[in-house]
């Protein structure tokens, strides 16, 4: 029987169940946390060959052990440019975290202007699209620069496009956050189609899609969705410069020493490398060649992404065996079935994300603070979770979710107590 179906008695009962498996919940003393998206040490220690390091020492005629070279080697760019679909003149690699990339694109927007620019972005007047859900740490770039954000409801297959059409009627909103491919938090895939309409759309002349794709290869099914040459199809509409496209190899070997890259129109990454040029006087070639000499190639790459994917598949089945079983019955929640990536997203009744979350960390399972999803942390609605099931080990996943599971039933439970003591009192 769904929770809506239950009669006052009938609900009364099912809190106090509920209420009574979360005191033992609380009883356990539970040290879990399913928070950030982060390999496990299983995953990271199929990598470790890369400790190794490089063995040659001199590549595309330098000496990577020095300055220079700041467009990184073509020997991980060529892999790149294979896995993502570009040319190689149009990748560049540069040190770990992609963020750090699109740090400095915002930045250097904001400092300087783009390509395309009459002036520097204003950022107490520019605006960037935020499709929701979305990844926190895009928003909070924004935030800490003090740009608008703008949500925009996210589809199946990419944002409301109608409504990104009528923004991008406004000069003043020149960028968006997009990752395309099993979207954080919730898994989403662009579609050719989405794509096209949006490196085509009237907008700004320096209007940017920051096209983060850090999921690229990270497939959890058989289904291995190749990646859209969106750079080609932005040439194609005549907007070359239109996508930064970013991808890193954070997810592929080491989290906090791998490698990042930058796809560009050549006008785009000559910009990029003028400005990064004040910064640094050359990225660390030495872990581009180890990352070059370890993968070998766009397949050694799809290989290694296979076997993390034997790793962590166990571990999103588990979030959606627990939830089914445990939620099912109720239909109190849905929550994603990703084909990749690294997150399930959780939706509960709207008003009790915040609780839900509370209640599990008071039971010592910590989840992402409802509202990270969305700019400014706050989800209008209250009813998102982001669940990270990649690091903890399969029983702590199951342990986590069924600690999860306990705490969206009771807070729905109570959500509908309250509503019904509310309708109760206005009939009275
Ligand atoms: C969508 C997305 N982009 C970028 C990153 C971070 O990438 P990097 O480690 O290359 O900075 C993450 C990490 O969770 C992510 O989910």
């Amino acid at each position: 029987m769904t929770l809506n179906e239950l009669s006052p008695a009938e609900l009364d009962t099912f809190v106090e169940q509920q209420q009574t498996a979360y005191d033992a919940l609380v009883g356990q003393g539970l040290k879990l946390d399913i928070t950030r998206g982060k390999p496990s040490a299983a995953q990271l220690d199929l990598s470790n060959d890369l400790l190794r390091g490089a063995h040659e020492t001199t590549v595309d005629g330098i000496d990577i052990r020095n300055y220079g070279g700041v467009k990184g080697l073509t020997t991980i760019r060529q892999i790149f440019a294979d896995l993502l679909g570009v040319p190689l003149e149009n990748i560049l690699a540069a040190d770990n975290a992609s963020l750090s990339i699109m740090h400095d694109l915002i930045t250097f927007a904001v400092l300087h202007g783009t390509p395309d620019s009459d002036r520097p972005w204003d950022r107490s007047t520019i605006k960037i699209l935020c499709p929701v859900p979305g990844y926190d740490r895009h928003f909070a770039i924004c935030e800490a620069l003090g740009i608008e954000m703008i949500p925009v409801p996210l589809g199946e297959h990419g944002p409301d496009l109608a409504r990104v059409r009528e923004l991008l009627a406004d000069d003043s909103v020149k960028g968006m956050w997009v990752v395309p491919t099993y979207a954080n938090p919730n898994g989403i895939v662009y579609d050719e189609a989405t794509t096209r309409e949006l490196v085509s759309m009237p907008a700004a002349p320096d209007f940017r899609i920051i096209w983060d794709n850090a999921y690229a290869v990270h497939h959890l099914t058989d289904h291995e969705y190749p990646a859209i040459d969106v750079l080609g199809l932005a040439t194609e509409a005549g907007n070359p410069n239109r996508i930064w496209e970013v991808a890193s190899t954070s997810k592929i070997t080491f989290a906090g020493a791998g490698v990042s890259f930058l796809a560009a129109s050549a006008a785009n990454l000559d910009w990029y490398l003028k400005y990064t040029g004040f910064r640094t006087i050359g990225p660390n070639k030495v872990n581009q060649q180890a990352h070059a000499e370890f993968l070998g190639s766009a397949d050694g790459v799809r290989e290694l992404m296979r076997k993390h994917r034997e790793i962590i598949a166990p571990k999103f089945a588990v979030v959606d065996e627990v939830l089914q079983q445990r939620l099912g019955e109720y239909a109190v929640a849905t929550w994603t079935r990703p084909e990749g990536g690294y997150f399930v997203t959780l939706t509960v009744p709207n008003g009790t994300a915040a609780a839900v979350v509370a209640l599990a960390k008071q039971a010592g399972i910590a989840l992402t603070p409802a509202g990270s999803s969305h700019p400014l942390k706050h989800d209008p609605d209250d009813a998102v979770i982001r669940l990270a099931p990649t690091l903890p080990p399969v029983a702590e996943v199951r342990a986590a979710m069924e600690g999860v599971a306990t705490c969206v039933l009771l807070a729905a439970g109570q959500a509908r107590q309250a509503a019904a003591g509310s309708v109760r009192h206005s009939a009275d």
